[in-house]
């Protein structure tokens, strides 16, 4: 597993890292084995970096990682969230209440002090207002978190949290089917040096190219009940993409690769070939997924040839079909 710096933390992180989402059951049931199971196919595999949030599962993918770190050796980073949780969201946000809600993450985790905070796409309002990202430095100061980043929606709140100086990273929704940020936002977090932490790397399951028309998910999974954005952002569900048309662009993007490529590869590699990702947070559901997504970090660079067609096919076949903005 190759390793690259997480922007002004200077941590040296896997450049896979695994999102945990999963692990709150938050896409479909995951019983407390198969999610133990998840998190040691990662650290066997050299992955040093967790995603989770207080909210996932409403608190039980948090705790679960506690457990698990209570019972190992290893000391990967973890990045947690703040910010959706209902005393915060939409209109609650206090310094006070944000610290609270960062002490009982850091009691689930097990942890005296969170590696990372990420703003939980808090609404533009409120981060537009500013208080929040001084809200953040200060308990950094406090010794309640070691650094603070974002986790954002859209092109120009990612744009605003570079003007922060204290802040180490950006997480944002990026892959082969959402290009905007290469031009967008990647020159600013270069100057700025932040690193870059990349959710949604497969479109939420699309681009591992396994569903097609039909294809059943459980009640309880935010694919079911999220699909055209009915419980949270639209974007957060196969990307904003409607998941019909989602499959009829994947059979067309693999009807464009050769036979020597297949789309999870393809979709996974192309976010390494941009310098600026320090990390993607994959999300899994099984330890089988963790390792086959901890492969791409052994892949070769995509040729010219292909980042141009993925590039057009994005451009031409794609874009038009994302809801909820870029
Ligand atoms: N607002 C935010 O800050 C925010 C929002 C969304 C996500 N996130 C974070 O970003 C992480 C990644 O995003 P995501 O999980 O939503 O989307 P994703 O990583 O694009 O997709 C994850 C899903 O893809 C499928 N998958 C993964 N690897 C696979 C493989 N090798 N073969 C076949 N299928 C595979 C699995 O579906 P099945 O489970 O159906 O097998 C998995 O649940 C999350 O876990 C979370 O930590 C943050």
């Amino acid at each position: 597993m190759k390793t690259r710096i997480l922007g002004k933390t200077g941590w040296s992180i896997s450049e896979i890292g695994l999102g945990c989402w999963q692990l709150g059951n938050d896409f479909g049931p995951v019983e407390d084995k198969q999610a133990i199971a998840v998190l040691d196919a990662a650290s066997e595999q050299g992955i040093s970096f967790f995603d989770t949030a207080d909210v996932y599962g409403a608190g039980l993918s948090e705790e679960r990682i506690g457990r698990w770190l209570a019972s190992s050796t290893l000391a990967p980073k973890i990045a947690t969230k703040v910010g959706r949780d209902a005393a915060l969201y939409p209109d609650g946000y206090t310094k006070e209440k944000i610290k609270q809600s960062l002490q009982a993450s850091a009691k689930r985790l097990g942890v005296e002090i969170i590696n990372l905070a990420q703003l939980h796409c808090v609404p533009r309002e409120v981060l537009f207002a500013g208080d929040i990202l001084a809200w953040m430095e200060d308990l950094q100061q406090e010794g309640v978190i070691e650094h603070f980043g974002a986790s954002v929606e859209m092109l120009d709140e990612a744009r605003f949290c570079c003007q922060s100086d204290k802040l180490v990273s950006l997480q944002m929704l990026f892959n082969i089917f959402r290009q905007d940020a290469v031009e967008e936002v990647f020159p600013l977090v270069e100057q700025q040096n932040i690193g870059v932490i990349v959710r949604l790397p497969l479109a939420s399951g699309l681009l591992s190219g396994k569903m097609h028309h039909g294809y059943q998910f459980n009640e309880q999974d935010h694919r079911s009940y999220n699909k055209d954005g009915a419980a949270f952002h639209v974007g957060e569900t196969f990307n904003g993409i409607p998941f019909e048309t989602g499959v009829v662009l994947i059979d067309e993007l693999k009807a464009r690769l050769t036979s020597n490529h297949n789309v999870l590869d393809v979709a996974l590699r192309w976010i390494l070939d941009q310098p600026q990702v320090s990390t993607i947070i994959a999300g899994a559901s099984q330890p089988s997924q963790v390792i086959r997504n901890a492969q791409a970090s052994d892949l070769p660079v995509l040729n010219d040839e292909l980042h141009t067609m993925l590039k057009d096919f994005y451009q031409t076949n794609v874009r038009q079909h994302i809801r909820g903005g870029i």
